[in-house]
């Protein structure tokens, strides 16, 4: 690993995170995520965001500081701009490498560091406003940006060369490899990033959404010229690129989103898969882009990713010992969660002896502001007339979205 001058006196700093543990303890990460940190140098040198040591992430952090030049004893200030420990878990280490070096965060942040770490000597709580000067002209600003991703989060400005360090903000799934800036990648990897930038974003930060439009509100009149977070690669060529994904991502949370369907079913014997046949049929006559997911043999993390970006749901289910499919109850609780707010829906299934999932489905949709469509159920394998019926609804589902 080596470190990537962004500009004379700054260096990106990533380390690969190649694992089977998932993310957050719940999300995959099968083309891993980096975890990046980032060093200015004026008179004083500062390392902004830490990381977690999985896959050797200390390793790789220190090689890159030694071909500088530096190495964790060499740091005058740590600037924690969040405190999830996939940017702090080696707090206590670095700690014991350096106990000179003054630790950097909001006062929230703070209280947390204490409470993660139980280090309460060398902290320096900032807020909106605060500066850091490093010497030799290099100044840092900083910028409370609560609840991107967490309550204590802040970001750190640096106006020479126009970067934003922005943690989580602006960040994405994927390990980088030998290349760290948005130039050095070729359409089809940018495309790929693209994806886990989505993905990344409807799993960990969806909730978040109106502080993520806040927070870009809040950081608009700086001439911002790199973007550099503290996952995924740093913009330099196309800033706002990235600026824009993260709005528009932000503005599904309010639907409607994408003129797309996601198509989200399970099936026990086939039955259910008979009608979600047909009701494909019917929304490829339409011409409507859709993705098609089935749970629970699909991770959930993929499922949210599509969802979140389109304006249509189709959620194809049995019904279950007289409720849901569990794991579509499963699912539905995460939709609540991570916001799946504002979507047309059509829900479809066959039931055995009774019907039973519909009572608590519209229980577990309270409050997601769907349009529901009128939804169709038979007993047992669907016959003609129910595969007619529900081809029509596929069709009917298409036109609305498109219309919307
Ligand atoms: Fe990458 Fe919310 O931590």
């Amino acid at each position: 690993m080596k470190a990537y001058p962004i500009s004379d006196f700054i260096y990106g700093i990533h380390a690969d995170i190649e694992t089977a543990d998932l993310f957050e303890g719940i999300w995959p990460i099968p083309q891993g995520v980096s975890l990046n940190s980032y060093v200015v140098r004026g008179g004083k040198t500062a390392l902004i965001d830490l990381f977690r040591d999985w896959s050797d992430a200390s390793g790789q952090v220190e090689k890159a500081l030694v071909s500088v030049g530096l190495d964790f004893g060499s740091v005058d200030y740590l600037i924690l701009n969040h405190l999830e420990p996939d940017h702090t878990g080696w707090l206590r280490e670095f700690r014991e490498k350096n106990p000179r070096a003054e630790i950097l965060a909001t006062s929230k942040g703070v209280n947390l560091i204490k409470s993660f770490y139980h280090i309460d000597r060398g902290l320096r709580a900032v807020k909106d406003g605060d500066t850091l000067d490093l010497g030799g002209g290099k100044v840092l600003t900083f910028f409370e940006t609560p609840n991107i991703h967490w309550p204590e989060t802040m970001v750190a400005w640096e106006p020479l060369s126009g970067t934003v360090f922005s943690c989580d903000a602006f960040g994405s799934f994927g390990a980088l490899g030998d290349r760290l800036f948005d130039d050095e990648f070729t359409p089809e990897e940018l495309a790929f990033f693209e994806k886990e930038t989505l993905r990344y974003y409807a799993n960990i930060v969806s909730s978040f959404s109106v502080f993520v439009e806040r927070g870009i509100q809040k950081l608009a009149g700086l001439p911002v010229k790199v973007v550099a977070p503290s996952h995924g690669m740093v913009w330099r060529k196309n800033p706002k690129t990235i600026i824009d994904r993260y709005l528009r991502y932000a503005a599904y949370a309010k639907g409607p989103a994408e003129k797309e369907i996601a198509v989200i079913w399970g099936s026990m014997y086939g039955n259910t898969k008979q009608g979600l046949d047909a009701v494909i049929r019917g929304i490829e006559s339409q011409g409507i882009p859709y993705s098609i997911h089935r749970i629970p043999d699909e991770n959930v993390s993929w499922v949210l990713a599509d969802a979140y970006k389109s304006a249509g749901l189709v959620l194809a289910m049995p019904t279950y010992e007289y409720a849901m499919f569990p794991p579509m109850a499963y699912v539905l609780d995460i939709f609540r969660r991570k916001h799946i707010y504002g979507k047309t829906v059509l829900r479809i299934g066959s039931w055995g002896w009774v019907g039973g999932a519909k009572k608590e489905y519209e229980a577990a949709i309270e409050g997601l502001k769907w349009t529901s469509r009128d939804p169709l159920e038979w007993a047992g394998a669907p016959n003609g007339e129910d595969l007619a019926a529900l081809e029509e609804a596929g069709g009917n589902l298409a036109k609305a979205v498109k219309a919307g």
